[in-house]
């Protein structure tokens, strides 16, 4: 069955774990799932990793987030005709952890999100997106416990300002039709991941 499924959220928010635990759950009741992510693990995906880990940086430089916009959007066009559609057409379910609700949300303030959405008219709407609704300083706290080193983009200000990202522009596009659930990412790991099977059966 193909349909393309994305989990959203905060760094911190549980889209890896609940991503991997989703396709656990679809094997179990006999459907295989591809898993994959974005940053994509192909050439673009690769760069922009090193990028948010400060690989690149400049010292004294800001990095510009128009030069991110363009990087993410490319990214998610290879992403898609390399790995995402030859999935589909196969005919099985691909979950990716994160899709264009993240360029939006990060990159997307003010009068940028119009322009983003133009650099990714051409990317696949998902058949269905959960974002999983975590305060941020409850994912910056699952970050800092799970030892990880804070990249680019993942202060709280900035996160903060993310979050509020999400809101618009979930709502913008639930507001076109696109199939999006919302749900309690606070809640414990195994009450989220069977609201997610719950949302996710639906389609098939
Ligand atoms: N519902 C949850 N309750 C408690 N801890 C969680 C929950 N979801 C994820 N975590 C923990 O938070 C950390 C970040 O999870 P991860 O899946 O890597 O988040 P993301 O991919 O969204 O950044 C991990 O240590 C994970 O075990
Ligand atoms: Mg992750």
């Amino acid at each position: 069955m193909s349909k393309l499924i994305v989990l959203e959220g905060l760094d911190g928010a549980g889209t890896t774990t609940q991503t991997r635990r989703l396709a656990d759950a679809l094997a179990a009741a006999g459907h295989a799932a591809h898993v994959t992510r974005e940053p994509s693990d192909g050439p673009i995906g690769r760069l922009i990793r090193e990028m948010l880990t400060g690989g690149h940086a400049i010292a004294g430089a800001r990095l510009d987030q128009t030069t991110f916009s363009l990087l993410f959007a490319a990214d998610r066009m290879d992403h898609l005709q390399r790995e995402v559609e030859p999935a589909l057409a196969a005919g099985t379910i691909v979950i990716s952890d994160r899709w264009y609700h993240s360029s939006l949300a990060y990159q997307g303030t003010g009068a940028e999100r119009a322009w983003i959405r133009e650099l990714n008219r051409r990317a696949r709407r998902p058949d269905l997106t959960v974002f999983l609704r975590v305060r941020a300083e409850v994912a910056a706290e699952r970050r800092v416990a799970a030892g990880r080193a804070q990249e680019l983009f993942e202060d709280l200000p900035m996160q903060q300002r993310v979050a509020g990202g999400y809101d618009a522009v979930l709502a913008e596009l639930a507001a076109e039709g696109e199939a999006i659930t919302v749900l309690d990412g606070e809640q414990p790991l195994d009450d989220v991941t069977r609201a997610i099977v719950a949302a996710v059966s639906t389609l098939l």
